[in-house]
């Protein structure tokens, strides 16, 4: 459920009518419902009521600083993959002690700011990434809470881009070296263990890869408290998948009740790292049709966003809703949406029965609140797209438009050239 809805043929962001916002903002812009953001948090921590857990809402999904500040105000803390995230949620004003930090290549640098910064845990994905965590540790005496994240094998039955579980996956580290990887950090001075971690994909539409891969891991807890090593966390990580299309992914109540179920009897206090789930159906991305163009085998519809204001049509082939901001159109017609950038691979919509667009026209892109703006770029130097949040009958710019001259800042010429 969330607050984008129409009220006499016009599409209302809570309580703001979209078209207000783009003549304010101009387009493209992505405009999220911090009322949504917040439904969304609430029903995803309810889910787990009764079982000690913490939410780390994982920051690449949408790492505006607003939208982590909402989550941080209802307690939450955050799930980061880079000293850029860890700055961005600190800014926010993230407890440290409330920060995971996941990942497969962290850098020293990025690592003794972390440790400077006394966050919760490095969930570390490598058995060299071990050993360099002691190390950098040992240099600036502090000692570094640690969760191995393993790699559980299971299929989670999702893009293959975002399948992160299985084997020939980049990601954690195996079953098989897992044991052997605890014994050998529970050596080190430097060290102090204090969970494990899985992540197995994201977009998922089914509880059983989750609940399967719970299972694999609790052989290995189990294994672990026989030799003497205890845990006090168990990082179950993202991936609980939304409706973009015709999907009917598990609601969080029954996600919930189903890891609760299985992970009852371990006295383990859960972390979530969702990030989809909280974030994708709280934002829409807005945009406007440049011009329309038909062609014997096609009708294309070209607007002012483009694949580098929504990656995720082109790199994926992630079907996203497309929406009239009024609705006015003459009936449906079969098209394509793309933008002005210099590729065929640039459409938002390809193939699909949608509104027939006229100039002018203003349309929103639903479900675009994770993995929008955090994958945009600059390509084709096209300025990134404003931000706005609402709340109700109110909205801000929460990030203004980028402008020409930030995208030459930084660019200098060299002393032979100049
Ligand atoms: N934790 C870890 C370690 C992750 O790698 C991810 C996502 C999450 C949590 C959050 O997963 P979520 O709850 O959002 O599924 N760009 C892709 C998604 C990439 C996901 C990467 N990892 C997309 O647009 O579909």
């Amino acid at each position: 459920m969330h607050y984008f809805q129409y009220r006499d043929n016009e599409l209302y962001a809570e309580d703001v009518p979209v078209r207000e916002i783009a003549a304010k903002v101009g387009t493209p812009v992505y405009v999220y419902s911090q009322t949504t953001l917040e439904r969304h948090f609430k029903a995803f921590t309810e889910a787990f009521s009764g079982a000690p857990h913490t939410i780390c809402y994982s920051v690449k999904a949408n790492s505006n600083q607003a939208v982590l500040k909402t989550f941080i105000k209802m307690g939450g803390g955050v799930d980061i993959v880079s000293g850029g995230e860890l700055s961005r949620a600190l800014k926010a004003g993230v407890d440290p002690k409330k920060v995971v930090y996941s990942g497969v290549g962290k850098r020293d640098d990025e690592i003794e700011y972390a440790l400077n910064t006394g966050i919760l845990m490095f969930n570390v994905e490598s058995e060299q990434e071990i050993d360099r965590l002691n190390e950098v540790a040992g240099r600036v005496g502090k000692k570094a809470g640690i969760a191995i994240r393993v790699n559980p094998d299971v299929d989670p039955q999702t893009h293959p881009y975002i399948t992160t579980g299985l084997k020939k996956a980049k990601f954690g580290i195996t079953m098989e070296h897992a044991v052997a990887e605890y014994k050998r950090a529970s050596e080190m001075p430097n060290l102090e263990i204090l969970g494990i971690d899985c992540h197995i994909g994201s977009q998922l539409t089914k509880v059983e890869p989750f609940v399967d891969s719970i299972k694999k891991l609790k052989e290995l807890i189990t294994e672990l408290r026989g030799m003497g090593i205890e845990l006090k966390y168990l990082d179950l990580g993202g991936g609980l998948g939304i409706q973009y299309d015709a999907e009917a992914p598990p609601l969080p109540a029954d996600y919930g009740k189903a890891i609760k179920e299985e992970t009852k009897d371990l006295g383990l206090h859960l972390i979530f790292e969702p990030g989809r789930n909280i974030a994708g159906n709280a934002g829409i991305l807005v945009a406007k049709t440049l011009f329309t163009k038909e062609r014997d085998e096609k009708h294309f519809i070209v607007i002012d966003a483009a694949m580098n204001d929504l990656a995720r049509p082109s790199l994926y082939g992630s079907f996203h809703g497309v929406q009239p901001v009024v609705k006015d159109q003459d009936g449906l017609i079969g098209a394509d949406i793309v933008g002005p950038i210099c590729e065929t691979g640039d459409f938002l919509v390809k193939d699909r029965q949608i509104p027939m667009f006229k100039q002018n026209d203003l349309m929103a892109f639903m479900s675009a609140g994770a993995y929008g703006f955090t994958m945009s770029s600059n390509y084709n130097s096209r300025p990134r797209a404003a931000e706005v949040m609402v709340n109700g009958d109110k909205f801000e710019v929460i990030r203004e438009r980028e402008s020409v001259e930030d995208l030459v800042r930084g660019e200098s010429l060299p002393s032979w050239l100049a």
